[in-house]
């Protein structure tokens, strides 16, 4: 079952995790069973860490369970980042942001000594695409992006959530882009990013050293034989 190979995944990247590390806290479904078991390391273990979050969400989820988040400016850096994805490659390019986190993942991740990605097995794929690529954007002239977006055939949608609009952590609103068959998200966030309004997107570089893959008869792992650095 998906929610058991979540919870393996993420149970298993939180042993990573070494006394007196900075963590940065992942969003989403697989990245609260990270929360979760470091949560019952803190208790049961005496485990010590700092932690920064990538998300309100998250935060809250890891206060709620003992585990004090500070702000990402009050660590000078941040040992190992644990996060799930919604789409990877054989690359390790992957798609995040599903759960709408995607800029502050992208900032904590990319400053992360090590990044290591959470995921059941529905997430490695050959190629990237079928999932919606994420796309954030201000709300200054957002109708005129969308419209933008839709003429290149990008076929975007506003995300949302009870009703209304989406809002990200930052202020900022979430176009899904339905990419064509054969349209790679990569080709598109190198040319989108470069528009004014377009904050980023949830294309990831292979920027994790490796990832944990939650199945129903245990946990794979896979190394990143070249993991590349945004800063
Ligand atoms: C949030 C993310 C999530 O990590 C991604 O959507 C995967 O979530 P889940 O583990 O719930 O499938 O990028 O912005």
């Amino acid at each position: 079952m998906k929610e058991d190979q979540k919870r393996l995944a993420g149970t298993a990247a939180a042993q990573k995790v070494k006394d007196g590390m900075t963590v940065s806290l992942g969003t989403g479904s697989t990245a609260y069973y990270v929360v979760m078991e470091l949560a019952r390391r803190v208790k049961e273990e005496g485990l010590s860490i700092r932690c920064v979050s990538t998300s309100e969400a998250t935060a809250k989820i890891a206060m709620e369970n003992g585990i004090e988040i500070l702000n990402l400016d009050d660590v000078k850096h941040i040992d190992i980042a644990l996060d799930g994805v919604d789409e990877i490659q054989p690359d390790f390019r992957s798609i995040k942001g599903g759960g709408g986190a995607l800029l502050r993942e992208k900032i904590a991740a990319g400053l992360s000594d090590e990044v290591w990605w959470v995921m059941d097995a529905s997430k490695p794929v050959e190629v990237l695409g079928a999932f919606p690529l994420p796309v954030e954007v201000v709300t200054y002239g957002l109708d005129h992006i969308r419209e933008k977006l839709e003429s290149l055939g990008y076929r975007p949608t506003l995300r949302m959530k009870d009703g209304v609009p989406f809002v990200t952590d930052q202020g900022n609103r979430i176009l899904d882009l339905h990419l064509p068959e054969g349209v790679h998200p990569f080709d598109v966030a190198e040319k989108i990013l470069l528009w004014p309004g377009v904050v980023e997107t949830g294309c990831f570089a292979p920027i994790c050293r490796g990832i944990f893959i939650g199945k129903d008869d245990g946990v794979e792992v896979r190394e990143n034989p070249a993991p590349v650095r945004y800063f």
